[in-house]
């Protein structure tokens, strides 16, 4: 796994990697619904739906934005591209002194507009992040996504994760045989 790009280092006329500012927030908000509505939902298995549901979507996306960007634990990087953002990463650290490993990084969001993708945005974002991750004294980088997502699943292993666990759900309004 070889982290090399960070910020900046895509070369000429490839996106800028930087933090996130304040000015950034109407952006990351776009780029927050892209990925958690539109390609969830382009990728996604409508049947699994009602058990990924909020409510009110719309205000859990801002919340979720400003909390990050009110968070001093979590990082945001952004891709800047003649003044848009096509791309962000986002991540936090936890600590368990119970574990071997007791510092973690976890990504919370990995996202690079479709049309910017296949171009070593993603891996750079991700550098980014990967490099303050291991400057807070991190030792494992966490990340998760939906067992659907074929695509970014692919791009994890490719950047040299491995899967440790998978979630089930199951809706408790049906019936079940029960022993007697
Ligand atoms: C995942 C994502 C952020 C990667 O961004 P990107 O700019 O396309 O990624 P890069 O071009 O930097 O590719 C990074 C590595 O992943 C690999 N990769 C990317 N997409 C892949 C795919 N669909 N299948 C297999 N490998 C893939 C690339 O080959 C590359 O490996 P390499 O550098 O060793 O060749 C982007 O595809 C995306 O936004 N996907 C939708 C959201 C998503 O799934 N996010 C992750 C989970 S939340």
């Amino acid at each position: 796994m070889g982290f090399s790009l960070e910020h900046g280092s895509l070369g000429d006329g490839s996106p800028h990697i930087r933090h996130a500012v304040r000015s950034d927030r109407d952006a990351l908000i776009r780029l927050h619904r892209a990925l958690y509505v539109d390609y969830r939902n382009h990728i996604g298995n409508a049947s699994l739906r009602p058990l990924v549901a909020y409510r009110d979507f719309a205000s859990v996306l801002v919340d979720d934005v400003d909390a990050m960007m009110n968070s001093r634990n979590t990082e945001i990087f952004v891709a800047e591209l003649r003044s848009v953002l096509i791309g962000y990463v986002t991540g936090r650290t936890e600590h368990d002194p119970r574990r071997e490993i007791s510092k973690k990084g976890v990504v919370e969001d990995w996202f690079v507009a479709p049309t910017h993708r296949g171009h070593g945005v993603g891996r750079a974002l991700f550098a980014n992040l990967a490099k303050r991750f291991a400057e807070r004294g991190c030792g494992l980088i966490e990340s998760t996504t939906w067992s659907f997502n074929r695509a970014g699943r692919a791009a994890h292993e490719r950047l040299g994760f491995k899967e440790i666990q998978v979630m089930y759900r199951m809706p408790l309004n049906l019936t079940y045989p029960t022993q007697t």
